[in-house]
């Protein structure tokens, strides 16, 4: 069995992927052991909750007010994960960026952006692909999943990237909703490749 911990910030569509493909079986031999997130509001820790699935809901605010650091923030969280089998760490919309206090315990973990390698670093990497898009500075996007640490933010050592196009009658929400349908699907394949478990195809679910 590969033991996975998701880590969000948000609405947990990915995460909801992953957790889609295992129950299916397409992604077979795989468990999520825990699903981490640093707010509170985060859908994803509902959508864990009704799989069944332990979460840890780990805010930095209580740090930075008591005038704490990142670094024993991420050592905390690193503790707390001690207690749970974990092959890969998998950041699921993460918006937090590690320090070595938390690198340094895990040799496999990804990271999932919406934007190809080198464009649109942070969190609002879709927005600026669409505005960038109608400037007539690009004429597509796309999704990258790399591993931690980084060479930047939000930057290689690339594991997979796809390309997205941008259609001149896209809306933002168009555009969304392909990119995300794009990771869905990109995250999976790249997990059972990572984790060197079988794809099952589609039409071969359990
Ligand atoms: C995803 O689009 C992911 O690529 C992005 O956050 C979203 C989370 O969505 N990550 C980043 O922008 C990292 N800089 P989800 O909570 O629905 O999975």
């Amino acid at each position: 069995m590969n033991y996975l911990a998701v880590l969000i910030s948000g609405s947990g569509t990915n995460l909801q992927a992953i957790i889609d493909a295992i129950e299916s079986g397409r992604l077979p031999d795989t468990q999520i052991s825990v699903v981490v997130s640093n707010r509170k509001a985060a859908y994803g820790l509902e959508r864990a909750r009704r799989h069944g699935i332990p979460t840890i809901y780990h805010p930095f605010l209580p740090y930075r007010k008591a005038g704490r650091t990142r670094e024993e923030y991420d050592t905390d969280l690193a503790e707390m994960l001690s207690d749970y089998p974990i092959d890969l760490v998998v950041l699921a919309g993460w918006m937090h960026i590690f320090t070595m206090e938390f690198l340094r315990h895990y040799c496999r973990i990804l990271n999932i952006h919406p934007a190809l390698p080198g464009a649109f670093p942070g969190m609002h990497a879709i927005e600026e692909a669409y505005e960038a898009y109608q400037r007539g500075e690009i004429s597509e996007t796309g999704v990258m999943i790399h591993w931690a640490p980084d060479e930047a933010v939000d930057a290689g050592p690339v594991a997979a990237c796809e390309r997205v196009p941008i259609y001149p009658d896209d809306t933002l929400e168009s555009l969304e909703e392909r990119i995300h349908a794009v990771e869905h699907d990109l995250y999976v394949r790249t997990i059972a490749e990572v984790l060197g478990v079988p794809l099952k195809p589609e039409t071969e679910q359990s």
